[in-house]
């Protein structure tokens, strides 16, 4: 049986029709830039995350910039992040003219250590931004309490945590803002680039709309220098049908990592992943950790079980922030995981036969190394 890392076919065939009614009403208003739908999903994701504002942008990047640059980030500040996500929470620092601080992981939620955040701030520092990965919430409670004594600015990156959950509260709504992703794979996922952040700041939200729309609160009268950072219509429309189907999705997705943890927490040299008991994880990524990942990956491959890697080299040690001079050993938690993680296929609508057949493959996968090793 084949098995995919991700299957958007599957899920759009089981909406298709809604999406056509909602593509079909947009087509009708020519509502294509912002607009009506936009200000509809806008409503209806903040209601969601529990929020009194929502601005919907171009995508996650361009959430997270407009969230730093509207909160004043620029140029000899700091920003304090993680370096096990994907490159855009650093990009967007780095696109304000501030600098990206990583400071290291915890080995068991893979999230910021809070413990480690207090000796990276400097007079510097505006803000940190904690990363929800793979759809568990990062230990929020330290941090917005070191971020309230020091003054700084709290941004979360909940790309991957649509609906997550921390002490009941949703992913996006305890920090100054929340920035999500709303790329195709993601668990609430557009039909092409859009993202959006989330906020109870009235001044924020202001700032934002103008941001994302070349500084205008008014047609034509330009108040800031701005950028266009834009959702479409047809995003919009699209995401307000999906939105009602993501607490669904999310309890399949659940359902789809409780069944991999039974079966694979009983196989040795598999870490699987730990939720926090204050924690509602959504496994947007379902990571598994192995020594000799490359073996397993490409021995699953030749069985027709498609495998990902989030993320292969952590920031610090990527090209593209070479001039940081952080060198291999700068954080040994975030180094060492990323070393071993293994992304399995998850999507809500696995069976349990796909999952069985990812488990019975990863097994045998691993003994006949262990054959070859003898
Ligand atoms: C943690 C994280 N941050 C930011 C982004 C950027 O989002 P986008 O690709 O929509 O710009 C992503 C998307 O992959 C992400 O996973």
């Amino acid at each position: 049986m084949k098995v995919p890392f991700l299957d958007l076919k599957a899920q759009y065939e089981s909406i298709k029709d809604e999406i056509a009614v909602a593509i079909q009403q947009v087509l009708d208003k020519t509502a294509f830039a912002g607009g009506p739908f936009v200000a509809q999903f806008e409503k209806e994701f903040a209601a969601f995350c529990g929020t009194k504002f929502c601005e919907g942008v171009g995508s996650g990047t361009d959430a997270l910039w407009m969230s730093l640059l509207a909160l004043g980030v620029g140029p000899g500040d700091e920003v304090i992040t993680v370096p096990d996500t994907f490159i855009a929470t650093a990009e967007a620092i780095s696109f304000c003219g501030a600098k990206p601080v990583f400071v290291d992981v915890d080995p068991v939620t893979y999230n910021m250590d809070s413990g480690k955040i207090e000796p990276a701030i400097t007079p510097h520092t505006k803000a940190i931004i904690p990363v929800h990965l793979f759809g568990q919430m990062a230990d929020m409670d330290p941090i917005l309490e070191i971020a309230r004594k020091q003054k700084l600015f709290v941004i979360e990156d909940a790309s991957q945590a649509h609906g997550a959950e921390y002490k009941g509260r949703k992913a996006g709504s305890m920090g100054d803002a929340g920035c999500f992703s709303f790329y195709p794979g993601k668990n609430l996922g557009a039909y092409g680039e859009a993202g959006a952040v989330v906020t109870s700041n009235a001044d924020l939200d202001k700032k934002i709309r103008m941001l994302r729309d070349h500084g205008q609160a008014k047609k034509y009268y330009h108040d800031l220098i701005g950028w266009n950072a834009r959702m479409d219509g047809i995003q919009g429309a699209i995401l307000s049908v999906k939105l009602k189907h993501l607490p669904a999705w999310n309890e399949a997705r659940r359902r789809n990592a409780k069944l991999y943890n039974e079966m694979l927490g009983k196989v040795d040299g598999v870490v699987i992943p730990q939720e926090s008991s204050h924690n509602k994880h959504v496994y947007h990524i379902y990571a598994i950790r192995v020594q000799n990942r490359d073996f397993l990956i490409s021995s699953l491959a030749g069985r027709d079980i498609n495998c990902g890697i989030h993320y292969p080299i952590p920031l610090h040690l990527q090209k593209a922030y070479k001039a940081l001079g952080l060198g291999k050993g700068s954080f040994p938690v975030a180094e060492k995981v990323a070393s071993e993680f293994v992304s399995l296929p998850m999507y809500p609508e696995m069976s349990p036969d796909q999952i069985e057949t990812v488990v019975r493959e990863l097994e045998s996968s691993l003994s006949s190394q262990l054959v070859r090793k003898v």
